[in-house]
């Protein structure tokens, strides 16, 4: 195999013997490129995969030991490795990450050094496609030259170009075994562009290959005398990273952190997103708008007069002004917008469903808010590209919908920007990733709907009525006993003069929200709206009562932070669900179990008892009455 090493790499070994500090200075300043490879399951990836590392001889210590544990015919470290038992470990390591993650794999050759993305075909892994992608410079598509253009082969272009990868190559595969004919290649050629022109993919690289045979990897192939562009080293090797276009943007820097060691030092942490800054520059933090100037960029290794895209940097001001984690700074005269309504492209991830109207945790750049995503306008087909109606998003699974966040975001759209316009929604309560999603611009009607400040307080509304405003949140199971003693207590309250209102699940139901059901999403529109009522009526001094199963505790969590500290006052009727069931006041116990009701909370569909509630109220052991007596004492003591 010994032939298959090509001339660079012995260069690159005799520099480092005649000189080790050439060697780690031009290591050093080499520039990285991160690349994806995707295809189908057989087009190859992971033979070209091991012919890059194997051709690089960048084949690291630990994969060596992986493969040597494998297997004995390997030699051990520095000694000739088998090619074809490299490729079956790499596989076979993919294989087993397979659901998980994406596998990154490092190599360097003497002008750069790569991480290569390393992400499964099937259909249902596109969220570890779009985490492969998220970061990456180029993508190689694969092909087989025997196949032609597959359904991969689209939904991968798409969701490579849906990321924002600039640089594609399109890697026609398994060139040996159609006699390196041309005509093969160029019938795939047409068929690609065809197909790359519709979704607005301008430009690529077509590059005919084997990966298995080592054909124009590092260098031109004699089998393919009729191709005349680069080998897919030299192309990856000389295409222009990101961090090179970005440093052209206009300078913008997410702060990860404030450093201030002692009182005479204080610097704002970050990674350069784009552009770049010296000192001196005039420069505005956001979204206070506050300006200053650059007084010291500082670094580990010391004082820089320049800085650019994609370098970790600490910026000092000549002033004191305000800024700290998730600010953006960025130049004076050019700064980006904050808004708090957006168009946005959304790739769902979780095995749950979108829940839309549900708050989720909303990360870009250094900034954490709280987000809420409306119905879907409309769902992308990944294999043909066709947009479908949705009333939600499931697991891998591509859409576009409107979202709003509780406060404004410093954002670019993120075709201009991948770190000001790119991020990932977390669940609250079990603090996964759930999506990842693209922001396209931000709505105009965030921009022209004003709050509109009023005369008469809420402070004075509530002074009009001699009583301080809360919600007394009631939740528990149907049949727990919500609604009666919900009404007891307002009968209580009403007797010593408190002006309150009950609001009740199956009244509101009727009116406000008859156009909803029971699915998990109507029901967390269902809390929505009546956590929204319960907020303008506390504004108008009233004391709350609601009785709703409002079964998620994200939706009772998300009223709790609508309303001023001590004003939420959760109420858990806690009555198990035998009980409730054994009363079957309604007959609807009845009727799920014999199948006639789908959905029900306890049965089919899930009660999430509150884990800390103001109240907790054991029916088993108390009246209604009773319960209800004790609920005004803790109101009004
Ligand atoms: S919630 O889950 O969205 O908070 P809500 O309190 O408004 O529910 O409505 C619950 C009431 O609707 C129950 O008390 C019951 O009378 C009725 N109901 C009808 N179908 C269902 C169902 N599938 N699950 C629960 N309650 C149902």
């Amino acid at each position: 195999m010994t032939d298959m090493i090509d001339e660079p790499i012995y260069k690159t070994d005799a520099l480092i013997a005649e000189d080790i500090d050439a060697y780690l200075e031009t290591h050093q300043h080499k520039t990285m490129l991160r690349f994806i490879t995707c295809g189908s399951v057989d087009d190859g990836k992971s033979t070209l995969i091991g012919r890059l590392l194997y051709d690089s001889k960048m084949i690291f210590e630990d994969q060596l030991e992986a493969l040597q544990s494998d297997s004995k015919k390997v030699g051990t470290q520095g000694q000739e490795i088998d090619f074809a038992l490299l490729v079956d470990g790499l596989a076979a390591e993919r294989e087993q990450g397979i659901t998980i993650d994406v596998a990154y794999r490092f190599f360097n050759t003497e002008k750069r050094k790569f991480i290569v993305a390393d992400t499964p075909g099937h259909e249902q892994y596109t969220r570890n496609m779009v985490t492969g992608a998220s970061t990456a410079d180029l993508a190689v598509i694969l092909i087989d030259a025997r196949k032609g253009v597959l359904v991969q082969t689209r939904r991968h272009s798409y969701l490579a170009h849906l990321i924002g990868i600039k640089n594609i190559v399109l890697a026609i595969n398994k060139m040996d075994l159609v006699d390196y004919d041309q005509s093969v290649y160029d019938a795939i050629l047409k068929d690609y562009t065809e197909f790359a022109t519709s979704i607005g993919i301008t430009a690529f690289t077509p590059i005919p290959i084997s990966g298995f045979k080592g054909d124009n990897i590092t260098t031109l192939s004699e089998n393919t005398p009729w191709y005349t562009g680069p080998s897919l080293i030299e192309h990856l090797e000389t295409v222009e990273v990101n961090s090179a276009t970005d440093a052209e943007k206009p300078f913008r820097m997410p702060v990860q952190w404030v450093n201030r060691p002692n009182l005479d030092f204080r610097g704002f942490s970050g990674l350069i997103a784009t552009g770049t800054v010296k000192p001196g520059d005039a420069v505005r933090v956001l979204p206070s708008g506050k300006t200053s100037t650059v007084s010291r960029i500082v670094t580990l290794d010391g004082d820089l007069d320049v800085a650019v895209a994609g370098q970790s940097v600490t910026i000092c001001f000549a002033d004191e002004i305000d800024c700290s984690r998730g600010d953006v700074i960025a130049l004076a005269d050019n700064p980006p917008q904050a808004a708090d309504q957006f168009e946005a492209t959304i790739v769902w991830m979780a095995d749950e469903e979108m829940l839309p109207g549900r708050p989720y945790w909303l990360k870009i750049g250094a900034q954490t808010v709280s987000a809420t995503v409306q119905h879907p306008k409309y769902q992308v087909n990944v294999n043909t590209m066709e947009h479908l109606a949705a009333k939600t998003l499931d697991l891998n699974a591509i859409g576009v919908a409107n979202l709003s966040t509780d406060k404004p975001i410093v954002f670019e759209p993120y075709e201009a920007n991948r770190a000001l316009g790119g991020f990932i929604l977390i669940d609250k309560i079990t603090n996964a990733t759930v999506a990842a999603g693209m922001l396209h611009f931000s709505l105009r009607r965030a921009q022209n709907v004003h709050w509109q400040p009023t005369d008469v307080s809420r402070e004075s509304h509530a002074a009009m009525k001699n009583q301080k405003p809360a919600v007394l949140w009631f939740t528990g199971l149907s049949g727990a006993g919500k609604s009666t003693i919900a009404n007891i207590v307002e009968k209580k309250l009403a007797r010593m003069n408190r002006h309150t209102f009950l609001l009740d699940g199956d009244n509101v139901r009727h009116g406000l929200n008859k156009d909803l059901g029971f699915t998990d999403a109507d029901r967390v529109e269902n809390i929505r709206r009546v956590g929204e009522v319960a907020k303008l009526m506390t504004d108008a001094g009233l004391i709350v009562i609601t009785a709703f199963i409002s079964p998620f505790r994200s939706e009772r969590d998300m009223v709790r932070s609508m309303m001023a500290p001590g004003e939420f006052i959760e109420v858990h009727i806690d009555t198990p669900i035998a009980e409730a069931e054994a009363r079957d006041v309604k007959g609807l116990y009845k009727k799920a179990r014999a199948g006639e009701l789908k959905n029900f909370t306890g049965i089919d569909s899930p009660y999430e008892a509150p884990h800390d509630p103001e109240i907790r109220i054991d029916t088993t052991s108390l009246t209604a009455e009773e319960a209800a007596e004790e609920i005004v004492r803790r109101l009004i003591p």
